[in-house]
């Protein structure tokens, strides 16, 4: 069976990972069709051939069997509906339709009972929450979770290509400047304003993630909160996060305590963790890192320990904001619906 698929989307960051995990995954590409925003020629490399990638085409995208969607939401909102009413199945990565009660948000380790034959339309989830979720699931079934508290730790690559390469410049201009002065202290380096984040992030941690509202929440720390509640289905959930920009370029940490509402051990939670699909689980001293954790697919899960009572645990969640955050995830969708005999060429 080969499926003709589209990408919106496909010369970005996420796009790229598409490219690739579809690949290495051998999902049953017959045809590809790539699209970008079309504002120069642009091109990419598939099965190690090189295909056109133009601006969106309704009629092309029509005549697929699956499109996934990673490009921005505005592009999200005007296209796939007009695709899901033409019988096209649709996976968007962007935030358009996560919280819409009609569209499934899907993490198919946590959810994937959330797949529904009639809907066509599915979200993807926040990069941020994705791999907490992945392991909250594992532990829900057994606890019952009361409270989340969260502090993020969010790469450059989760704010898009122009944020990173803004990072990479500055990240450039700071590292010729970095040696001791004659007396040997350490450089200082000032605040600058930058484009595509809040302020210059090289050599910073910024506590703000998308815009605040009047309360002082964060846009993202708002939307971990309530894609967290739809994905376990728990829409009475506490959740308190603080969202915060780090100059790593791609994978998202998560420092999170989980509130049960009975006693919980740290031996019952390793259990459960260390056979969950989809998580690879540190024990003991060893824990996992952005830079041991780029570019694979596994939502990694250490320092699990007792919080502050019996039945809180603290753990450490580190996954790749553009595969399990986004492009694995979706492809992990996609075979789900084979599997099932939704999607059919
Ligand atoms: N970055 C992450 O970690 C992450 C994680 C989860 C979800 N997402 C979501 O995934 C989407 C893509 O993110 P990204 O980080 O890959 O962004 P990106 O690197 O900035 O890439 C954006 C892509 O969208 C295309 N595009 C822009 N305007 C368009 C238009 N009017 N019509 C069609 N295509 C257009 C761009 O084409 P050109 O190359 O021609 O500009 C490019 O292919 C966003 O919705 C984002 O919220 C991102």
């Amino acid at each position: 069976m080969s499926l003709k698929i589209g990408i919106v989307g496909a010369t970005g960051m996420v796009g790229a990972e598409f490219l690739d995990t579809l690949e290495r995954r051998r999902f049953p590409v017959g045809e590809l069709l790539v699209f970008s925003s079309g504002k120069t020629k642009k091109s990419v490399v598939f099965r190690g051939r090189r295909l056109d990638a133009p601006a969106v085409s309704i009629p092309a995208l029509c005549s697929c069997d699956l499109v996934f969607f990673a490009g921005a939401d505005e592009i999200s909102k005007k296209l796939a509906p007009q695709l899901v009413q033409k019988g096209v199945w649709v996976i968007d990565d962007s935030s358009a339709f996560r919280l819409d009660s009609r569209v499934p948000l899907v993490i198919p380790e946590a959810n994937a009972k959330a797949l529904a034959r009639e809907k066509r339309l599915i979200a993807g989830p926040n990069c941020t929450m994705t791999g907490l979720a992945v392991a909250a699931a594992a532990l829900q079934k057994e606890g019952g979770i009361k409270e989340v508290r969260i502090s993020s730790y969010q790469s450059v690559s989760g704010a898009g290509r122009d944020a990173l390469a803004e990072f990479f410049g500055q990240a450039q201009d700071d590292a010729c400047r970095l040696k001791f002065s004659a007396s040997g202290r350490a450089p200082i380096f000032s605040e600058k304003p930058a484009r595509f984040l809040p302020g210059k992030i090289s050599g910073n941690v910024i506590p703000q993630v998308g815009i605040f509202d009047p309360a002082g929440n964060s846009s993202e720390e708002i939307k971990v909160a309530a894609e967290l509640r739809k994905v376990l289905n728990a829409p009475f959930l506490r959740v308190s996060v603080t969202a915060v920009r780090v100059p790593v370029v791609r994978t998202h940490c998560l420092a999170a305590w989980i509130v049960f509402r009975r006693p919980f051990s740290v031996q019952k939670a390793a259990r459960l963790l260390k056979k969950a699909p989809g998580i690879k689980f540190y024990k003991g001293p060893s824990y996992p890192t952005p830079l041991s954790c780029a570019g694979k697919y596994p939502v990694s899960v250490g320092r699990l320990r007792q919080g502050l009572g019996k039945s809180e645990l603290c753990l450490w969640v580190v996954s790749d904001n553009l595969l399990k955050g986004a492009a694995l995830n979706s492809v992990q969708i996609a075979e789900e619906l084979l599997r099932r005999g939704w999607l059919k060429a």
